[in-house]
């Protein structure tokens, strides 16, 4: 496939905004936009905005219970960093898309289960939430681009979903997909992308105790603009599988190719398993920027969590793990 499309991270850091320079200049506009409507135009600048009678129907789960046997290690991102500077590309793909997100209707939600299950299902979310024992998990996240960040989610290990769908044996993979609907995501009725978003784990990673389906953050549910009503975080790969806005987990016997993979395999791979000595083709993996500062960090082989994820890999070396 022939790709004219100028992501974001196909910029060296060096090219990229400063952040100093971006923040400052946010709060310039927010300093404009503080006159005729000052509630209204800080509120939508800091990507909170929700209509007076659009109270998340979920708001009194959170928050949920801290599992302090998962720490980020370092201090919290905060939050306005973690969700303010975005990637939803079915909302632009640039950073700035919190405002546009809040276009997506949360409410009726539904969750198909289907593929290799005896039973496929659709579940409205506040249901399937109802099922689900929720706690709260502070993972790092590590981003493609070399940019990364420490957030508490709240949701539910994936390990539970899969036993309420009870796939078959012959079930290897599961693969997520995100909504479609172009009328809100202004970035779906780009035709070159291959719409919708899917991201795939197999079921041993799927299974793994590290892998969240993340259904809020810093102690309230999801903002739309990081993946409401519910989103992955598998915290050892790049953030790229970390699929938002999910709609859909279809089990199946074949391995799928997620969004990126469709759009740059020499790029962009199944495993994507975070490794600082495998540079990305046109980019060095070695260290991270710490969102919300200008630190760099050095980043570490599965993104730190080689302890509870290594095992996973070790007869896939033939396999294009770290990309
Ligand atoms: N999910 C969908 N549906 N669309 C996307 O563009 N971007 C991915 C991932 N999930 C993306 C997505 C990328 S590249 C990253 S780094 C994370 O979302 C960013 O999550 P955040 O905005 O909550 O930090």
């Amino acid at each position: 496939m022939l790709i004219k499309i100028k992501r974001e991270w196909e910029l060296p850091e060096s090219a990229a905004t400063p952040e100093s320079v971006y923040w400052n200049r946010r709060h310039f506009l927010r300093g404009l936009a503080a006159g005729p409507a000052l509630l209204g135009g800080a509120a939508l600048a800091a990507g909170k905005a929700f209509a007076a009678d659009e109270v998340d129907p979920s708001a009194a789960l959170y928050p949920a219970p801290r599992n302090t046997a998962y720490e980020g290690g370092r201090p919290l991102t905060d939050e306005e960093a973690a969700t303010t500077y975005n990637n939803f590309y079915e909302f632009g793909s640039h950073k700035q898309i919190s405002k546009v997100a809040q276009n997506l209707k949360i409410r009726p939600w539904a969750v198909t289960i289907d593929g290799a299950v005896d039973k496929p299902m659709s579940l409205a979310i506040d249901d399937l939430l109802a099922k689900m024992p929720l706690e709260e998990r502070v993972y790092r996240h590590r981003c493609v681009e070399a940019w990364a960040m420490t957030v508490p989610w709240t949701g539910f290990q994936l390990s539970h979903l899969i036993d309420l769908a009870q796939p078959r044996s012959d079930a290897k993979y599961v693969t997520m997909q995100t909504f479609l609907d172009k009328e809100i995501a202004p970035g779906q009725r780009q035709h070159w992308y291959p719409w919708p978003y899917v991201e795939g784990l197999t079921m041993a990673e799927a299974r793994n105790e590290l892998s969240f389906i993340a259904t809020g953050i810093y102690g309230r549910p999801m903002p739309k603009q990081n993946g409401a009503p519910l989103r992955l975080a598998v915290p050892w790969k790049y953030g790229f599988k970390h699929i938002k806005s999910i709609v859909r987990f279809t089990f199946s016997a074949t391995r799928p190719k997620g969004f990126w993979e469709v759009l740059q395999s020499r790029e962009y791979g199944f495993w994507a398993n975070v490794n600082p000595e495998v540079p990305h083709p046109r980019w060095s993996q070695a260290t991270e920027r710490l969102l919300g500062s200008d630190e760099r960090v050095p980043t570490q082989l599965y993104n730190g969590y080689a302890a509870q994820v290594a095992d996973l890999y070790r007869d896939l070396s033939n396999e294009r793990l770290f990309m």
